[in-house]
């Protein structure tokens, strides 16, 4: 296993000059230390720039000032030590579970004879057993979520970037996962972070809750969850839960009983 890395964002920020729309202020400077091994959620609205601090943090765009570093290293590109999974589960409709799931050791040229039985175990870990040689288009999108997964984790990074990994599923799917997630993730701890539009789905994983607010993005807060490990979804009713996430949802305006999203606790 690779040793944990810790993620410090430093006074990071990130404008976009567009052709005839000028400069978009996309995110403010901005600070964060993501210690080794911690999973942090972050939430928002749309468009307050948490996609554009997670392609920082993972290599895809430079920032416009200041820095970001994983592992004590600064970040000048896309690394071998960082697996991403974004909304969309992206993998080739051509080639097989196996294939897809196996593709960043192909991609980085450290593919070995052994690694087949490491795919077919991390498939077996995201509960993909038997559908090794399937195509994607023969699997249920919480299905290829879980390739996509798995294809995160198969070069065993030190950091998992997730963004909306599970925006696209329906609850029930996405609560299983959060479940799987948090599974796989206490089995060897990789210091994560998580982007979701779900207040409980964010207070239900993380160690701490990044609440950030738009134009230009900013973090707003940072919340710690305490809660005992491993989570089960009773925690859904749990008093402290309804009030954590009560508090959060009050930061965007959305209170008890009031608009469309109280709720679903979505914030869009
Ligand atoms: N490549 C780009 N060129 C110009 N503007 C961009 C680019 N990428 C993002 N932006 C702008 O930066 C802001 C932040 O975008 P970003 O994708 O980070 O938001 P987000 O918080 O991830 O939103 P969502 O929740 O909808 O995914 C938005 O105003 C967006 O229009
Ligand atoms: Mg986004």
């Amino acid at each position: 296993m690779r040793e944990r890395a810790s993620i410090a964002i430093e006074a990071a920020a990130k404008i976009f000059t567009t052709p005839g729309r000028g400069a978009i202020h996309a995110l403010a400077p901005t600070d964060l230390l993501v210690s080794p091994g911690e999973f942090v959620a972050i939430v928002g609205p749309s468009g307050c720039g948490k996609t554009t601090l997670m392609r920082m943090v993972a290599g895809l765009l430079r920032p416009s000032a200041g820095r970001v570093s994983v592992g004590g290293q600064r970040v000048d590109g896309p690394r071998p030590d960082v697996g991403v999974v974004f909304q969309q589960a992206l993998l080739l409709p051509w080639l097989k579970v196996e294939t897809n799931a196996v593709l960043p050791l192909d991609i980085q040229g450290r593919r070995q004879r052994e690694d087949g039985a490491k795919v077919r175990e991390l498939l077996r870990m995201v509960g993909l057993e038997g559908f090794e040689s399937r195509l994607p288009r023969e699997l249920s999108g919480g299905m290829q979520q879980r390739v996509a997964l798995a294809r995160a984790l198969v070069h065993d990074p030190s950091v998992l970037l997730m963004d909306e990994p599970f925006g696209a599923l329906d609850a029930m799917t996405r609560e299983t996962m959060n479940i799987e997630l948090q599974r796989i993730w206490a089995a060897d701890r990789k210091t994560v972070l998580f982007i979701t539009h779900s207040i409980p789905e964010a207070v239900f994983l993380a160690d701490r809750v990044v609440v950030m607010s738009p134009r230009p993005g900013r973090i707003e807060a940072i919340l710690d969850v305490h809660f005992a490990r491993p989570r089960t979804t009773a925690l859904f009713n749990h008093p402290e839960f309804g009030r954590l996430t009560q508090r959060i949802r009050a930061m965007f305006g959305i209170g008890a009983g009031e608009g469309p999203n109280a709720d679903a606790a979505v914030l869009d």
